[in-house]
């Protein structure tokens, strides 16, 4: 079987996290101020907090922005359900625009037309790795004063127009899940330049705690260990050539596809690094192509089969699809196929050769 994912943990882990363990400071220390302190330079924002999850990058993020019950948070359906859930976790509203047909980024003038005067912020989504519209979000915000949250999860070292996402809007949540492009174990990262978000999402993963027992606020526990962050400032040493691999696969197998009638393969704009956290095509019959690439050895995802609002718990609260309908047409037909860092010349050339045996 081609995995879909591949986490690669080669020796420099190893050594680095039998270290952690025999120095006897295994829960957060220096290790944990050093990712934090590489993790920002590499995104070229002035300040990292690093933390145990994406999920909870997002929520500590959206808390230390100020966001609260009675707020509407503009957002995208079409992602991992952390992304709408990290707002209601504030107890604000996540109120969905629809994607862009081409990049199934957030649409930014769907934005447009969700705002109302209880928007307090956006969580735009650099989806699959491929940064969003900067340009047409940032003009939405000439008038309005609003805070955008950057759910980079999926697009470490991706940029738009030269710049590092995770500094594009007032904060940026990494995930450093195991399928992600570099991984820590569970793990997650904030990243800004602004101080008081910094100062007030290093107090809320830590209780509220602002001196020792002394709580102004009500925090939780979500340090990331010093295990966590050795094996990731190794990831972080690795970063750029896995990106380097999975983007020239990414252009491999796009080559490959051209002219195999019925696939789209991944548009990408032309201002953007596009990291390839997934290579998605589109694909009419798309259940049926998915289950024969699995049949033949080919591990597949489909990222997302059903769009947030359309999720049981969101029908729940009163949320339905009827304003997003691009999202719910491209959940029916996206599938993503193998271009990870392991992926060989020789795994893209039977990919290919499979597809067109199953769609001609
Ligand atoms: C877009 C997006 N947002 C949020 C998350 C949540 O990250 P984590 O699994 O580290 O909590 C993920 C990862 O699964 C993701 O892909």
């Amino acid at each position: 079987m081609i995995p879909i994912a591949k986490p690669l943990i080669g020796e420099e882990e190893k050594e680095a996290v039998l270290k952690v363990l025999n120095s006897g400071i295994i829960a957060q220390g220096s290790l944990v101020e050093e990712f934090e302190k590489k993790f920002a330079d590499y995104c070229n924002a002035k300040y990292a907090a690093a933390i145990n999850s994406g999920t909870a990058a997002l929520h500590v993020s959206l808390m230390a922005m100020g966001i609260k019950k009675g707020d509407e948070v503009i957002t995208t359906p079409f992602s991992f359900i952390a992304t709408a859930n990290s707002i209601l976790y504030t107890g604000a509203k996540p109120v969905f625009a629809d994607i862009d047909k081409k990049t199934f980024n957030i649409s930014p003038d769907s934005i447009a037309e969700k705002f109302t005067g209880k928007t307090k912020a956006i969580l735009i989504v650099h989806l699959y790795g491929q940064p969003c519209n900067m340009k047409e979000i940032n003009e939405i915000f000439d008038d309005n004063d609003l805070l955008i949250l950057e759910d980079a999860c999926q697009a470490h070292g991706a940029e738009y127009r030269g710049m590092r996402v995770g500094s594009l809007g007032d904060a940026g949540a990494f995930s450093f899940y195991p399928t992600k492009n570099m991984t820590t174990s569970e793990g997650g990262i904030i990243t800004t330049n602004n101080r008081e978000i910094i100062d007030k999402s290093k107090i809320f993963r830590n209780h509220g705690q602002t001196q020792r027992y002394y709580h102004e606020f009500i925090g939780y526990n979500l340090r990331m260990t010093d295990i966590a962050a050795a094996i990731g400032l190794a990831q972080l040493k690795k970063l750029d050539g896995f990106t380097e691999k999975r983007i020239d696969n990414a252009k491999y197998l796009t080559k490959k596809l051209e002219g195999i009638k019925g696939i789209t393969t991944p548009y990408v704009s032309d201002d953007v690094r596009h990291v390839y956290h997934q290579y998605t095509i589109k694909v009419d019959d798309r259940d049926e192509v998915n289950k024969k690439l699995n049949e033949a050895g080919i591990g597949t995802g489909v990222h997302y089969p059903i769009p947030i609002n359309e999720q049981p718990f969101y029908r729940k609260l009163g949320y339905d699809s009827k304003e997003t309908p691009v999202a719910s047409d491209v959940s029916k037909k996206v599938l993503s196929l193998p271009i990870h860092p392991s992926v060989t010349k020789e795994n893209l050339d039977y990919i290919a050769g499979e597809l067109k045996n199953i769609l001609q």
